[in-house]
């Protein structure tokens, strides 16, 4: 239809991916045979069959499950050029996207081997797709401090690599406010800070992620609007919102996209940004999102444009990048 083809052609940026959400059944299984690892499915139907969630919790213990597969440089460099390749048809022209070393460090993979595979594959993808990008280690909240202050040890020799720190997981009993001297310490060493925070926890954990993690966007954000003062503060400072629509109804955050309130952040002047989160869990990468939201909320031509050049706006490319990308 129409409105299809006036997504696929405008330029986007995705501002929201975890690259270990990427992760299709097929390469699951190419990987799982190459390096003799046993997965809990006889075929990609039955993965299919199994990514049903009732909630957060739910979802993240089969992705961490999922990401016992990836073992090599690699595996880590497929996996990056594979998602780089789905994109570049999608015209997204710009990428910032998070990885997870915990989940592979935890696991006896060496943080170098994890990096130095995504590295490259993002190295090849600008070089050879055009498509520029930054990249964001996120800390495991679920897991302890100390656990946090070492992978931002050794994170440090891969400095110049890395743009931002950024919070994900389990996010009901983890505010920010356990991070605040990791995220303290991150922004020391140069560091951008992001935080998921207000997908299934509540609006305080958005003013801890500002107010104590001294965050450059939110990542979700959603239960932003159970509070007027703190929508008011986000709209004043212009602070970025990353939505994610199909991980919402996916995750039971929303539970119809007509009840998605990404037309009434836009209409209150918030800075909202539409991104994928982990297309191979969710049944979507970008063009997907924005159809699934623009068909269930019925959104303009202006309303979608809108959301495009946002994403534009909330990136961290210098000015002049920017204006190429429009
Ligand atoms: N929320 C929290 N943790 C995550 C997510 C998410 O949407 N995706 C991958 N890890
Ligand atoms: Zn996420």
């Amino acid at each position: 239809s129409s409105i299809e083809q006036f997504i696929e052609g405008i330029p986007k940026a995705e501002l929201h991916l975890h690259i270990e959400g990427t992760l299709e059944p097929e390469l699951m299984f190419a990987f799982a045979k190459r390096n003799n690892i046993k997965v809990n499915y006889e075929n990609v139907s039955e993965v299919k069959k199994a990514y049903q969630f009732n909630n957060l919790q739910e979802f993240l213990d089969i992705y961490y499950a999922g990401a016992n597969v990836l073992i090599t440089e690699q595996d880590f460099y497929d996996l990056t050029w594979a998602y780089l390749i789905k994109v570049k048809k999608q015209n997204v022209l710009h990428i910032e996207i998070f990885f997870d070393p915990q989940t592979h460090t935890d696991r006896g993979i060496p943080f170098e081997t994890v990096i130095n595979g995504i590295h490259k594959a993002l190295e090849h993808g600008e070089e050879k797709l055009g498509i520029s990008y930054r990249l964001i280690m996120s800390f495991l909240r679920h897991l302890d401090e100390a656990s946090a202050f070492k992978t931002l040890e050794q994170s440090l020799p891969y400095k110049d690599w890395i743009t931002a720190v950024g919070l994900d997981s389990s996010e009901l009993n983890n505010p920010p406010s356990k991070f605040q001297r990791v995220f303290n310490k991150s922004i020391e060493e140069g560091y951008i800070t992001v935080a998921h925070a207000g997908e299934e926890g509540p609006a305080s954990y958005i003013w801890e992620a500002l107010d104590l993690l001294k965050v450059d966007r939110i990542d979700h954000g959603n239960r932003c609007l159970e509070d007027e003062k703190l929508v008011k503060r986000l709209v004043k400072n212009q602070v970025p919102l990353t939505i994610c629509p199909l991980s919402n109804l996916e995750l039971k955050v929303v539970t119809n996209l007509k009840d998605h309130p990404i037309a009434s952040m836009l209409a209150k002047n918030l800075l909202v940004t539409v991104n994928s989160d982990d297309p191979a869990y969710f049944g979507g990468y970008m063009n997907e999102n924005y159809i699934a939201i623009a068909r269930a909320l019925d959104l303009s031509k202006r309303q979608i444009t809108d959301l495009a050049k946002n994403s534009i706006k909330a990136s961290w490319l210098d000015d002049t990048q920017k204006e190429k990308l429009k």
